[in-house]
């Protein structure tokens, strides 16, 4: 059994990014593919040995509670209509993982909302995933992340390679050294302006396993970028504590809560999907054929 037993989905972005899909439904519940974005994020927990997941959201997610519900109505349709691979799916839905839900209440930004989560952790580290950032690795990152946490009891963000403009982005990583994949982590700064960035090494994807004591840490930082309570700025101070490793990601990763990498992920992950995949590869190569995409192609639309 993972040492890792509980994870925290902050979930309560408005999700402007992507108006007007995100007026009245929550950016968590776009679908890619057949699913809903943040259920590829639990079954990634779940990959990694998460059992019990704590969601944050506000007062307009409630679809996210009854997306891991059980929706007896629905399963009774099924059942007598016969339709049994829907109605193992539904029920799977609702017990991948034991979930939890409660309201951030002011939008006082990451660290606060993962703040609201010290009562339900305790004394356990935890594991955060942010659900903009999906992931297709079965929990590889976040093993290998939370088998960090175990061997230095250190705070262990996950982090990439991206060009200077991209990193000023997120959270920005200043290495002392790097071996096996993992950064010895000097200094991390939220959103640096261009000038300031120390490195290309940025924080993303979204995934963060903390010791327990980031709450005091989180208690102590005042408003930071934006007027918001930045977890960057909580896990900084804990350098002189715990320690800071970044664990490099080398797998795919999709912004889902923005609008190009959304279309990325859909197109890449149909393309993998067990029953979709085969019809909608010759679905996308017609496409391509017909709207000229590629070297060779010419649009079918224009006269040769
Ligand atoms: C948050 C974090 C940032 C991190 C990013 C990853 O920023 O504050 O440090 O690099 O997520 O996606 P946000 O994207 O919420 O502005």
């Amino acid at each position: 059994m993972s040492h890792v037993r509980k994870a925290v989905i902050p979930a309560a972005g408005l999700g402007t990014r992507f108006l007007p899909a995100t007026k009245a439904i929550p950016k968590e519940m776009l679908p890619i593919v057949d699913r809903p974005a943040i259920q590829y994020v639990i079954e990634e927990a779940v990959s990694a040995g998460i059992e019990d997941i704590l969601v944050i959201t506000a007062p307009s997610k409630k679809p996210l509670e009854d997306h891991f519900d059980r929706n007896f109505e629905l399963e009774a349709l099924l059942e007598s209509r016969g339709k049994t691979a829907g109605l193992d799916q539904v029920k799977a839905i609702a017990s991948m993982a034991k979930m939890h839900f409660t309201r951030q209440g002011q939008p006082l930004g990451l660290g606060h909302a993962i703040g609201m989560a010290r009562c339900y952790v305790g004394d356990e580290p935890f594991a955060v995933l942010l659900p903009d950032d999906i992931l297709t690795d079965n929990g590889e990152l976040l093993s290998r992340m939370i088998s960090t946490q175990a061997s230095t009891g250190s705070v262990v963000v996950a982090a990439g390679h991206y060009p200077l403009e991209d990193v000023i982005s997120y959270g920005v990583i200043d290495p002392i050294s790097i071996a096996d994949d993992v950064i010895d982590v000097a200094s991390i700064v939220e959103k640096p302006a261009l000038e300031d960035a120390t490195s290309n090494y940025g924080l993303a994807p979204g995934r963060y396993v903390f010791p327990p004591s980031i709450f005091d840490a989180i208690d102590a930082t005042t408003p930071g970028v934006g007027g918001e309570i930045q977890i960057t700025d909580a896990i900084a101070a804990m350098i002189a504590s715990t320690g800071v490793r970044a664990v490099l990601n080398h797998n795919n990763r999709y912004d889902a809560g923005q609008k190009l990498d959304w279309l990325r992920a859909t197109v890449e992950i149909a393309l993998g999907h067990d029953e979709l995949g085969p019809g909608f590869r010759e679905l996308l190569t017609d496409i391509v054929a017909k709207h000229g995409i590629g070297a060779a192609g010419t649009p079918s639309t224009e006269i040769a």
